[in-house]
Formats: C-alpha cells, structure tokens, sequence
C-alpha cells in the first residue's frame, strides 16, 4: 500500500472510536477520498429499534454528499476483529451509485498494519442494478 492508502485505511481506524454501537459491539469506522485528496469520515450509528441502525459506510456517504462532495476515488472500511469486514449488501449498492471503479480496503482493528484486502465496488457487486428506464425493463448498458 501506498502512504496515501495507509493513511486512509488509519483515518477509518481512528474513526471507529466514534462509533454508536452498544448493541453489537462491533465498531466499524469508514474513510472516503474524494476527487481533490479530502477525506469523508463515519461510523456506524445503532439504535434500539436495531433495523434502523445505519452502517459505517453509507454514514460517510450521507456526510460526503451533505458536504457537497460526491466525486470519490476510494473507500476504507475499518472494523473490530482481525479479519478484514466485507460491506453488507446495501451498502454494496450505494457504493456503486457512486462509481463501480471506486478501491474498497477492508481492515481490521490492526488497520494498515493488519490483513487489508484491496477490491473495487464493482468487484463487491456484480450484476448491480445501475439504471432504469421509466415504464420498461432495466436495459444493459
Ligand atoms: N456494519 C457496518 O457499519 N459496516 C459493514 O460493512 C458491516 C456492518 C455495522 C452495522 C452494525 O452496526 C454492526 O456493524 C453489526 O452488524
């Protein structure tokens, strides 16, 4: 990994810290790059009523895109345990809204310095749906 990966791969593992989850216990923390070299930051947020408890990565997404940021080269995923966590399906198919090209690093708690496996988003969904036409069938593109 490059020192740009590391450092991003190191900023989802500092954000995991941050993490709202008293109910799993598992901390899981994202970092996006964008076009220009920022970095969007989030956690995931649990609550009570667990299904509405929202992942790491779409946090970041949600934050990135309030910001007015939605241009991203790359994502890391950084979570408690030693292996690194792939991302649920939902959050497969919001990554993919962004850019099928985007790199997906999955840490664990070790971070950079851990196992860190390297994909992109189109690798993590194969077959998405992408696109519609009004009134008919989903057309290949
Ligand atoms: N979680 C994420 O934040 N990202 C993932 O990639 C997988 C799962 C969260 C959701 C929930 O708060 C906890 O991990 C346990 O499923």
């Amino acid at each position: 990994m490059t020192a740009i990966d590391r450092e991003l791969v190191e900023a989802a593992r500092a954000v995991r810290e941050r993490s709202h989850s008293p109910y799993s216990r598992f901390r899981v923390g994202a970092a996006l790059r964008d076009a220009a070299g920022g970095i969007h930051l989030g956690t995931n947020v649990e609550n009570a009523s667990f299904g509405l408890s929202i992942c790491a990565e779409r946090t970041a997404i949600g934050r990135a895109v309030t910001d007015g940021v939605r241009d991203f080269t790359a994502i890391a995923v950084c979570a408690d345990g030693h292996v690194p966590t792939p991302p649920c399906g939902a959050c497969r198919q919001v990554l993919m809204e962004f850019g099928p090209g985007m790199t997906v690093y999955l840490a664990g708690e070790q971070g950079a310095d851990g196992p860190v496996k390297v994909l992109t988003a189109a690798d993590l969904l194969p077959e998405a749906f992408t696109s519609f036409t009004p009134g008919g069938a989903t057309e290949p593109k």
